[in-house]
């Protein structure tokens, strides 16, 4: 709109000065072909109506110039206010981080490290939700909210055990956190009235620019309704199989990743009254629990798990958290363009870039020589079975939930492996996930 006057201006400007010049040549040429005394009258004339011509021209150009500049005044308002809009919600955003604790007394390390990266303790108030009612961890915690009254703690009160058929009891620690989780979530949400929260566990590292990330791509979960998460999680997270020359580089994905990841009250206040007994990540994983919308995951991940002795025990670990990376270059998330993540922009972009890469079987992309910049390619799968044997060939995660593959989004699992970007993809029209596929 402000183009379209600004070159409306400039038009009428350039008329009148061609118009001017037509007059003026005009003049100059008929003045030899006359006698001097008709000469100087006939001039006089042209003259006066020339003037008052100009006079008109003047008006008319003063008119638009005025209703220019008032068309602007009134876009730059109205940008500004746009603008103040956008900083009072960023200025008086709180983002509060949740950390679930238990009984393990490195929650310390887990807290120092909060505390360390933590670049502003108004933004990002620290709330410790401590279940199992372990004195010593409860001491440990204590003494960080002793220090400081941005940080606090609160103990789940319902320490009574579950009771749980035989066949069941085997899971009791899944079902205490799941109790555990709602209790928090609850004091965040409905105790406490906060707009959101960033959960941690008692055992996550964290990256220097693991605030820095929250902060960035939390205006997405306010401007993208089918977005319901953000994690700093990236499930495929090996270095073999990700792309560490671009910590920048975000992701959506279908598969709810958590280890670190915020959310928003309304999100809860959805949830609560469903919400599983026991494994609400596998829960929250399920298309239909949160309305099949999706996640913000990164290329390198921003958290990394220390923790061998959990309810998950060693195994898991050994096998495959260890090997995770964790980024430690510090990227500006708030000075970045994130528009490419909103689900018009992602989703267009993903399919056209899916449809005309050329294609490679997964051995072919582990065999290639690896030489400098390789393009990007795809690798396509028919059904689970085909899936999985790629995944594993190219390093990747094989397991679904629900029909869904770690890290997919659309039916498309984005990997970097042997140089280059690969793109594991249905080779058939994708609708939706078959949570026959497991
Ligand atoms: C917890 O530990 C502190 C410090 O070691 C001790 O003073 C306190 O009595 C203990 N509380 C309970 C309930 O055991």
């Amino acid at each position: 709109m402000r183009l379209n006057t600004r070159k409306l201006t400039l038009v009428g400007a350039a008329i009148a000065l061609i118009y001017l010049i037509v007059m003026y040549s005009s003049i100059i040429e008929t003045q030899g072909s006359t006698p001097l005394k008709n000469n100087v009258i006939e001039m006089e004339k042209r003259i006066v109506s020339l003037e008052k011509q100009l006079d008109l021209q003047m008006t008319e150009s003063s008119n638009l110039l005025k209703k220019v500049k008032e068309h602007l005044s009134k876009a730059k308002v109205e940008e500004e206010s746009q603008q103040k809009e956008n900083e009072i919600d960023m200025s008086a955003l709180v983002l509060p981080v949740l950390l679930i604790a238990c009984d393990r007394v490195t929650v310390k390390r887990c807290l120092d490290n909060l505390v360390k990266f933590r670049p502003n303790k108004d933004i990002f108030p620290i709330i410790v939700s401590q279940d199992c009612g372990h004195n010593s961890t409860y001491q440990v915690i204590k003494s960080f909210a002793d220090s400081d009254p941005t940080i606090s703690v609160v103990q789940q009160p319902d320490l009574s055990e579950i009771p749980l058929p035989r066949q069941k009891v085997k899971f009791r620690g899944y079902y205490k956190i799941a109790r555990h989780y709602k209790f928090a979530l609850n004091h965040v949400f409905k105790t406490l009235g906060h707009e959101a929260v960033i959960i941690v566990e008692d055992d996550l590292d964290i990256s220097p620019d693991f605030f820095e990330y929250f902060l960035g791509t939390y205006p997405l979960l306010l401007k993208d309704p089918t977005l319901w998460c953000i994690s700093a999680w990236n499930d495929n997270g090996k270095k073999e199989v990700i792309d560490q020359s671009h910590p920048e580089l975000l992701h959506r994905t279908d598969f709810f990743p958590g280890l670190g990841w915020t959310f928003r009250r309304e999100t809860w206040l959805d949830l609560e009254p469903t919400w599983p007994e026991a494994f609400f990540d596998d829960w929250l994983r399920n298309p239909e629990n949160t309305h099949e919308r999706a996640c913000i995951r990164p290329e390198v991940s921003r958290t990394f798990t220390f923790g061998k002795i959990g309810v998950s025990k060693g195994l898991f670990y050994d096998m495959h958290l260890r090997a995770m990376q964790l980024n430690m270059d510090f990227v500006e998330f708030t000075n970045l363009d994130l528009s490419y993540l909103l689900k018009d922009n992602y989703d267009e972009a993903l399919l056209k870039t899916v449809s005309s890469l050329p294609e490679m079987t997964a051995d072919e992309v582990v065999n290639a020589p690896q030489e400098g910049d390789l393009p990007p390619v795809k690798v396509t799968y028919s059904n689970a079975k085909t899936y999985q044997k790629a995944a594993k060939k190219l390093g990747l995660m094989d397991d679904f939930r629900s029909g869904v593959p770690r890290t997919a989004y659309l039916g498309v699992v984005s990997c970097f492996v042997g140089g280059r970007r690969v793109y594991l993809a249905p080779s058939f029209p994708w609708s939706r996930y078959d949570p026959s596929w497991s």
